[in-house]
């Protein structure tokens, strides 16, 4: 990639890397700094573009590195800052963007504000963070929920208040109305971004702002038994509040001080107010996180509509992206099948827009099961039986046969798949057929292709398991069929077009079949149709 091209983040294809189950390098069973520069030839044949790590900030670890206590340094578990630099380097030099998580909703309870925030009302910086006298019961101020069980209130005995944390105690929420805590966090993105990294996720950025008078939020009438309890309410004054976009403004001046950078936003909103967050004139976030196909129905018209709802609500000028997984939620290849997870890579690598992979879905990992006495994820632990549980899909890549999957030397801190031994990147790059392959080629394909990368997504018309769409460019047009369901299907629409030719299958062996006005699809098959290559 260009190293001048400010457009690098619409046309480059991110992953991200969990950097506790990447690579360990020292043998202590956690992944490393060290660990993820030695596996950057691996991501650099797969062909991406920019990795997104998840915090490897000085962290008491009780959210894994999403409560962290110096925002400005390494954790001894990750490695050095030496290690760091010498990551970004390498990253640059192999080509590839390097992304940071910024978490500035809150710090660690651990954090030296929170410990000064703490120590007396009169502390300077009391107003950091979130404090509020006991209701008139002596209850907590609201009834505002943790997201991770229990009330977001806690009582702090010494100073007869309570403080807010929307995830655990341990993470108590800065206060984003103050503007000293603005511009810490501000010297903290400056910090890295003079390093040199190419910009930030930045963590549950729609929380940021909350209510300014503290109303109770209503209940969620909607409620599904066997769901997390925080749902019971929904959370009308605890995010999303209009002034928050000030704030993501500012912060996107604060990337511009630097050349190409870019401003990722984690926000779980439904598609109309997420594109909010690209801010009035585009002035916020470049890529608000697009969550719709997490939590989708698996199916070709649930799908259909998701796009068509989102290209119907970006702005005009606003550039899509498309996630498939995350750290946070169930694997994409338990949630559709492993049949399906192949359909899944070609939508999200065929899709207009900036496609984020989730390391291991290009392996095809799945979620692992983890027995009780196994449970790391805090979630699990406070809102246990009800597979809330993140740790399933936070497990150690399976790069090879070797014990611990090549991943250390020693017993991981997650359990690998029982499987490892067998879908693993030493085994898959050596299949023609594998998933592994599958995402390359389609990497590659879309790299190739401009208008899979830069064309317009017009919708096709199609029926049952099918999902049909072309993206137009200047220069040609390609159509894209995706089988949805387990039966063969027979595809005559004009959408498919006359003398074109089959570019990728899903299942990897039709590529060069002459397609004329009839197209055949095997179940669970995807195909990339366009004008002959030469
Ligand atoms: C969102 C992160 O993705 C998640 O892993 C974390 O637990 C919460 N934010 C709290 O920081």
């Amino acid at each position: 990639m260009d190293e001048r091209d400010g457009d690098w983040w619409r046309h480059g294809i991110f992953y991200q890397v969990y950097p506790r189950s990447f690579q360990d390098s020292n043998g202590d069973g956690v992944g490393d700094i060290r660990g993820i520069i030695e596996r950057l030839p691996y991501l650099t044949r797969l062909g991406v573009d920019a990795i997104w790590l998840s915090p490897v900030f000085p962290s008491p670890m009780a959210d894994f590195g999403y409560d962290i206590s110096d925002y400005t340094g390494v954790d001894p578990l990750f490695g050095t800052m030496e290690d760091f630099d010498e990551l970004i380097v390498a990253a640059h030099d192999a080509g590839l963007k390097l992304i940071l998580d910024l978490v500035p909703n809150h710090t660690s309870d651990q954090h030296p504000w929170f410990i000064e925030a703490r120590s007396s009302r009169e502390n300077s910086k009391r107003d950091w963070y979130i404090w509020r006298d006991p209701a008139s019961d002596g209850g907590p101020p609201n009834n505002w929920l943790s997201e991770f069980g229990g009330p977001a209130w806690t009582y702090d005995d010494a100073s007869s208040q309570y403080y807010y944390h929307a995830f655990l105690a341990e993470q108590p929420d800065l206060n984003w109305r103050n503007p000293e805590v603005r511009q810490a966090i501000y010297d903290v993105m400056r910090f890295w971004l003079g390093k040199g990294i190419d910009g930030f996720r930045v963590d549950v950025i729609w929380h940021l702002i909350k209510d300014a008078e503290f109303r109770d939020n209503p209940p969620n009438l909607h409620y599904l038994e066997g769901r997390p309890p925080h749902e019971r309410i929904l959370t009308q004054y605890s995010t999303d509040q209009p002034e928050v976009h000030t704030v993501i403004t500012e912060m996107r001046r604060v990337t511009e001080e630097f050349d190409n950078r870019v401003l990722i936003g984690e926000v779980y909103l439904p598609l109309h107010r997420l594109v909010a967050y690209y801010g009035n004139d585009l002035r916020g976030a470049q890529m608000p996180f697009n969550f719709a196909l997490l939590s989708t129905l698996w199916s070709a018209r649930s799908v259909e509509t998701i796009i068509a709802d989102y290209e119907k609500a970006l702005p005009i000028g606003a550039w899509p992206n498309w996630v498939l997984g995350n750290h946070d939620r169930p694997r994409v290849a338990s949630r559709v099948g492993a049949e399906q997870a192949r359909i899944a890579a070609m939508l999200l690598l065929t899709l207009r827009g900036t496609p984020t992979l989730y390391y291991g879905d290009e392996i095809g990992m799945r979620q692992v099961p983890i027995a009780p006495n196994q449970v790391r994820d805090p979630f699990e632990k406070n809102v246990p039986g009800i597979g809330a549980g993140r740790d399933g899909c936070r497990t150690p890549m399976q790069w090879s046969a070797e014990a611990y999957g090549g991943f250390s030397a020693s017993t991981p801190w997650l359990p690998l798949a029982h499987d490892f031994a067998h879908d693993n990147v030493v085994n898959l790059e050596a299949d023609r057929g594998s998933i592994l392959n599958l995402y390359k080629e389609l990497i590659a394909l879309r790299r190739g292709l401009p208008e899979l990368v830069s064309g317009s997504y017009e919708p096709a018309v199609a029926q049952g398991d099918i999902l049909l769409y072309r993206r137009r460019g200047e220069d040609g047009v390609v159509v894209i069929a995706l089988n949805f369901g387990g039966q063969p299907a027979e595809i005559t629409s004009s959408a498919i077009g006359f003398s074109n030719e089959i570019l990728l299958s899903t299942l990897m062996d039709r590529q060069g079949e002459k397609v004329e006005g009839v197209l055949d699809l095997r179940p669970n098959e995807g195909v990339i149709l366009g004008s002959p290559r030469v």
